[in-house]
């Protein structure tokens, strides 16, 4: 099935229990074996999302039974090092990167195995960490932005969060279609988020932002409570209400006359392609706040919870 077999020992971050960074832990783990369908990446950078650890799907399988031990970080670029026989699309030594199923083992470890229809080749201009950075937010935007959201050329969207993880690559993919951008953010990452490409640039410490924006095609929301509840207000009506972070009040979304939606971004190949031509083009950039190596994912995890990131946070599992 393997048309190159590995086995025995790698470094992994592995969780025994559920809760926080602090249980994180940097030990030996069997390397993964794959099945039908499946490639073995050797893994050179994974990218984690702060609020990982606290998702149900990082502790349990579809079924919601508990996995452990666990190893978080969806994000993956690396070189296969195996695969199966049906898989077609790929071969040995090809560079990919991809985002991982949420319910099965990550990218924090020295391989790791997916489901070949999950991973791509990566931006061939992008180095590693980089092309790590992008699988998630990059498909997250998308699918928020156009799969939900439809988003027109000439359309206005008001992005929450323009500055971190997601919302960076939202700005900067909306801009790339022809869009008004208006980004909330806080006042540190206001420069980063206008150099992004957003046409206006909305402080949240020293403005409400419905007092600004108001009559939008569109609303991205990636902080969730209250900046979700008050984002009604600010499109027109018919517009829609994208959250990544937060359930939809459906009642005040009918009161405003807008469509709310909340979705789990899926793996999708043909949109990974996409994303990996337009950083190829330069069209994109990524926004990286930071890079630990592998054995120090514990404050990888620390950092994104506590410190309001500009960008994502990357392992570097091969230095
Ligand atoms: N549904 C899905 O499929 C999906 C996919 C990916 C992520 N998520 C979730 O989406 C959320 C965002 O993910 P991420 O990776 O982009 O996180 P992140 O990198 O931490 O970005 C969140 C950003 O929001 C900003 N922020 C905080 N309070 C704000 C406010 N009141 N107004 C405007 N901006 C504010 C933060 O920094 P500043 O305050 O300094 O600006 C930060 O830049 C997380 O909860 C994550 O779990 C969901």
């Amino acid at each position: 099935m393997q048309d190159k077999i590995i086995a025995g020992k790698m470094k992994a971050i592995r969780m025994h229990s559920r809760g926080g960074p602090e249980n994180l832990v940097y030990e030996d783990a069997n390397i993964p074996k794959i099945s039908k369908g499946e490639v073995l990446i050797r893994v050179h950078a994974a990218s984690i999302t702060p609020t990982e650890l606290t998702w149900n799907s990082s502790f349990t399988d579809r079924n919601k039974k508990e996995r452990f031990p666990v190893i978080p970080s969806f994000e993956v670029s690396g070189t296969v090092s195996g695969l199966s026989s049906e898989v077609k699309h790929l071969k040995l030594g090809d560079e990919v990167y991809g985002l991982l199923d949420f319910w099965r083992n990550g990218a924090a470890a020295e391989y790791v195995e997916t489901d070949a229809t999950e991973i791509t080749l990566k931006p061939s201009t992008l180095d590693h960490i980089s092309a790590a950075s992008l699988p998630l937010s990059g498909l997250t935007a998308w699918q928020a932005l156009f799969d939900h959201g439809h988003l027109k050329p000439g359309q206005t969207v008001l992005i929450h969060g323009a500055g971190g993880g997601v919302g960076s690559l939202a700005v900067q993919i909306a801009r790339w279609k022809g869009a008004e951008v208006i980004g909330t953010c806080s006042k540190n990452k206001e420069v980063i988020v206008r150099q992004l490409g957003a046409n206006q640039v909305i402080d949240y410490s020293n403005a409400r932002f419905e007092d600004v924006a108001n009559g939008v095609d569109l609303v991205l929301d990636t902080v969730g409570g209250e900046v979700l509840n008050r984002s009604y207000q600010t499109v027109r009506r018919g517009g829609t209400v994208v959250s990544i972070a937060d359930d939809i009040d459906e009642e005040l979304a009918r009161k405003y006359g807008a469509e709310g939606i909340s979705f789990l971004v899926e793996p999708n190949r043909r949109e990974l392609r996409e994303i990996a031509l337009l950083a190829d083009s330069g069209k994109i950039k990524p926004v990286i706040q930071d890079t630990f190596p592998l054995r120090d994912a514990k404050q990888a995890f620390i950092s994104g919870i506590t410190n309001h990131n500009t960008g994502k946070t990357v392992l570097r599992v091969i230095d």
